[in-house]
């Protein structure tokens, strides 16, 4: 006799048992393994890229406000200056090379005014860039370049008023300068000249401005004369109080979110800024130290001119005021448009340049004439110099002269530095790189997916410095079509997937650090897409992701902690991802949980047999219900850590990771 259950009986108990087999299969659980051996962290592993691309110097880092200082942004247009001639009054600016003021500075603002009332005066005036921050009780440094001038030497200024009775004087007038509202309607501060001389004379004043001062940026700077004559000025300058007070130096805010980060290492110039464009145009380094007076300037290969006030000794000061160790790209005859200088004889004054250029930041100031050099510029200590590396993004390179080009640089330098470690852009057959530099652009779903990247990889290679990488497409939750000036939310989580990944191979990893860092917002500023930290001439703000980097760096440790993942779904692009590392000294455990799924996840924890720890745990975790939220001048907290606690925490306890969140937990090993 057949027996039959019914059939809703029967469908429901295959149901349950698929239900308990998915229970258990699905369960997610993270083992710990704290008797295995530790991986350490190497000292150098996050750091911080740059070079001059959305105006991350000029307009940016680079304290200097007054934009086109040296008239060398556009040949025949006095760009970011312009002039006011009141209604009884005749004037007129030129820009003349005809009195070079020094060979690398030749173009100067000719000010010619042939008619004016004292109590009316014609001025000229810079707006910065993207306006002149002004904030109160704060003390702004002006400088720049003068001379009196006769009314001769400008074809325009004479066919207009030749024959003038009586003729114009020759210009010895002080001038006055200060610091402006743009509609003219404020002055914050002001100050005047000595009389100017017939030779170019350097004149330095300070403006303060005064206790009542509304912050805000649409200000310029304005020179003026109340008496007939022609002058002529150039590199002009106006500096706000520096980070560390550093005389040429970089803008407090800035270098406080770089700080936030805990930088160990600044790599630099970095990315195609050391190439250039066309190989004319890489970064020169003798051409970008010595006096404000003598630094040309170049068109950077993001298409507007440097001024090269930041130059090398600049990025030297960068790294002794965050406490980074330097790592120096120095230009290996490739360009960006991918010529390439072949290997042999015609690359000998590039490797020439790259020895002269370590010599001269570690040279002895008494016995190298290179040493001796940057003493006179300023800073009579040698510096040390653990890597250089030997251009930029090479494997670009379709002629593959790169085997050739490397093996040259390297050849030359190891002889005569063979401590230096020497960083390859692309792999290498003929010689051994000590270190490779990999690059990734991802969008979010990529970066989870290649959780295992770096997992397999040989580890009797070279080390590897993850120099540049950045999540910069969208995510598939994302309902934007283009991405930002700086990362949303789910970028920030494709980044913390990455972060994972590095995390997990610090024994292979030795250095990784985001690009770019840097963007001025304002429109027609940017070159690249999206950024890490943004700003306008006044405030500033940073991202998600740069919270993402800011809670890695902060909760690290020294080493790496074995740990595997089990019960994940099949759905690589959807994988939990996670590190934990360990902090020795203080005997505490970091786990750090990526979830990019829309829903929360449950997460069982084994910390292993024997192993005891505090049952409360700080958590912090970043997290927006918006995949495209941003954070911005406006808003720059809209995105940021919120503190939790779990009290539950023991040798094998659970938490919920919540959805789209990156979760950083603090446990203390007891
Ligand atoms: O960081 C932006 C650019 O991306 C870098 O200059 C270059 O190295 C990379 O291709």
């Amino acid at each position: 006799m057949k027996h039959f259950l019914p059939t809703a009986i029967c469908l429901a108990l295959i149901t349950s048992v698929i239900a308990a087999e998915t229970n258990t299969s699905s369960e997610l659980v993270l083992s710990i393994d704290l008797k295995a051996p530790m991986k350490p962290f190497a000292p150098t592993y996050a750091g911080l890229m740059t070079e001059e691309i959305n105006h991350s110097y000029d307009g940016g880092l680079y304290g200097e406000l007054i934009r086109n200082r040296a008239f060398r942004d556009n040949e025949t247009k006095a760009e970011a200056w312009s002039l006011s001639v009141p209604s009884n009054a005749v004037a007129c600016m030129v820009l003349t090379n005809i009195f070079p003021f020094t060979d690398k500075l030749p173009s100067s603002l000719q000010v010619q005014i042939l008619k004016v009332e004292s109590n009316a005066p014609v001025s000229v005036a810079n707006e910065g860039y993207w306006g002149i921050p002004i904030r109160p009780d704060t003390s702004y440094k002006v400088s720049f370049w003068a001379f009196g001038n006769y009314a001769w030497g400008s074809p325009k200024f004479n066919d207009k008023y030749e024959g003038t009775n009586p003729p114009l004087p020759i210009f010895r007038s002080p001038l006055t300068v200060s610091l402006q509202s743009a509609d003219r309607l404020k002055v914050y501060a002001s100050a005047e000249t000595p009389a100017l001389t017939p030779e170019w004379q350097k004149i330095e004043l300070t403006l303060k401005t005064g206790h009542d001062v509304v912050p805000s940026k649409e200000n310029q700077l304005v020179i003026s004369a109340a008496v007939p004559g022609v002058f002529n000025i150039n590199l002009v300058s106006l500096f706000p109080p520096t980070y560390k007070d550093r005389p040429n130096g970089t803008r407090p805010d800035l270098m406080e979110k770089l700080a936030g980060l805990h930088p160990k290492f600044l790599r630099f110039p970095g990315g195609n800024y050391v190439q250039g464009d066309n190989l004319w145009e890489h970064f020169d380094w003798k051409q970008m130290r010595g006096p404000l007076e003598f630094r040309p300037g170049h068109v950077s290969c993001w298409h507007y001119h440097s001024t090269d006030g930041f130059g090398l000794l600049e990025f030297m000061g960068w790294c002794e005021d965050l406490g980074m160790e330097p790592v120096l790209a120095v230009f290996a005859g490739y360009s960006l448009r991918q010529q390439h200088v072949a290997p042999g004889p015609l690359l000998e004054p590039y490797v020439q340049d790259a020895l002269d250029e370590i010599e001269y930041l570690t040279g002895d100031s008494k016995a190298s004439y290179w040493g001796a050099l940057r003493a006179k510029d300023g800073h009579p200590e040698p510096f040390k110099l653990k890597y250089i590396e030997i251009g930029n993004e090479d494997y670009f390179d379709l002629s593959h002269s790169y085997e050739g080009r490397f093996a040259q640089f390297h050849d030359a330098i190891k002889a005569k530095y063979p401590d230096i470690q020497l960083i390859a852009t692309a792999r290498v057959k003929n010689r051994k790189a000590d270190v490779v530099d990999d690059h990734f652009y991802r969008n979010p779903e990529s970066f989870v997916k290649d959780f295992h990247h770096y997992d397999q990889m040989d580890r009797n290679g070279p080390k590897i410095f993850v120099g540049e990488w950045a999540t910069i497409g969208l995510s598939s939750m994302s309902k934007q079509k283009k991405t930002d000036e700086t990362p949303s939310s789910s970028q920030a989580l494709g980044d913390a997937a990455w972060m994972c990944a590095m995390e997990r191979n610090a024994d292979l990893i030795i250095m990784q650090c985001y690009a770019p860092l840097l963007v001025n917002v304002n429109p027609g500023a940017s070159q690249w897409r999206p950024n890490l930290i943004g700003y306008d001439a006044l405030s500033s703000f940073v991202s998600p992701a740069w919270h993402a980097q800011a809670l890695f760096n902060s909760h690290r440790g020294d080493a790496l902690v074995v740990s595997e993942l089990k019960g994940e779904s099949s759905d690589p692009e959807k994988q939990l991802c996670y590190s934990v590392t360990k902090d020795t000294a203080k005997g505490l455990l970091y786990l750090k949980l990526v979830n990019v799924q829309a829903a929360p996840r449950e997460l069982k924890i084994n910390l292993g047999e024997g192993v005891s720890v505090d049952s409360h745990a700080e958590t912090l975790t970043l997290h927006s219900e918006n995949p495209d939220q941003l954070n911005s001048l406006e808003h720059p907290d809209a995105v940021v850590p919120v503190k939790g606690t779990i009290s539950n925490a023991s040798s094998s306890f659970t938490v919920t990771v919540p959805a789209t969140s990156l979760m950083v937990m603090t446990l203390k090993l007891k």
